[in-house]
């Protein structure tokens, strides 16, 4: 299945896909990450040091293909996509989109063009699983960069602002046809962090998983990525509750 993680800058997107990433591949699917952020950090979240060629660096790739369709007019399956593209981690594939090169040069579009593409044409078995780490806000939604996906996941938290992006989130993401949308409460620190988040969704907006406030991840953001091997009980349930909700019927 393919999933694209969306929410306000700094409720946990990152994080979330990178903890998820990893409790799917203990759950034996085979892994791809997409970093769809401008300005990408999904590497160090994961633990990835070395540098990552980006789809953006790839000027021959993104000018020619582009326009052609390229290895995403060949309905890839993920194995398809250039390995010089992807970096593995503990069984985590990377594949970053990139974009901005400088300081007001920077346009992602060519590079968004192509993981619009690579969204609609990536052929993914039962045990794929894709997850998207979407740019902050509202930007890939309003350009239907992420319409092929089969779930949105929309993090949360409990302050009014980014309970707001998340009403606009979901608006667009229903005006681009995606059915399945679910949202995940992220640094829950207590019952009425929660019940803000409930009151303030749709009602028909399904709250997969609660993640309370974990100080290891705020420790662990000092030096960039996840501690080693660390997981949590509300990820290992958040899975098995967005594999029921998300996963596209099978044919
Ligand atoms: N549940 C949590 N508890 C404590 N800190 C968290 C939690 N989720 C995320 N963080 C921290 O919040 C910061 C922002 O998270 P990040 O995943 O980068 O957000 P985003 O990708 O949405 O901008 C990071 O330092 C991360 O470690
Ligand atoms: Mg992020």
């Amino acid at each position: 299945m393919k999933l694209a993680v969306a929410g306000k800058g700094g409720v946990g997107k990152t994080t979330l896909v990178a903890l998820l990433a990893r409790e799917a591949v203990a759950q034996g699917y085979r892994v791809l990450v997409v970093d769809a952020d401008s300005d990408p950090n999904l590497a160090t979240t994961l633990g990835i040091d070395e540098s990552v060629v980006t789809l953006a660096d790839d000027e021959e790739l993104v000018t020619d293909r582009v326009g052609s369709g390229g290895f995403v007019r060949l309905n890839p399956t993920v194995d398809d996509i250039p390995p010089r593209y992807t970096v593995e981690r503990h069984g985590v594939r990377l594949l970053v989109l990139g974009g901005i090169r400088g300081g007001g040069t920077g346009c992602a579009c060519p590079a968004n063009t192509l993981l619009m593409a690579l969204l609609a044409h990536l052929l993914v078995r039962e045990d794929d699983v894709v997850l998207l780490d979407m740019e902050a806000g509202i930007e890939h939604l309003g350009r239907g960069t992420v319409r092929n996906v089969d779930g949105l996941i929309l993090v949360v938290e409990s302050d009014r602002k980014t309970l707001e992006t998340g009403e606009r989130t979901i608006g667009l993401a229903r005006e681009l046809g995606i059915q399945r949308i679910v949202a995940v409460a992220n640094r829950v620190r207590d019952n009425e962090d929660s019940q803000r988040i409930r009151d303030a969704l749709p009602s028909d907006i399904e709250v997969a998983g609660s993640i309370p406030y974990l100080d290891e991840l705020r420790l662990a953001a000092r030096s960039g990525g996840l501690p080693e091997g660390f997981s949590h009980p509300s990820i290992v349930e958040l899975w098995v509750r967005l594999e029921r909700s998300l996963a596209p019927a099978s044919p």
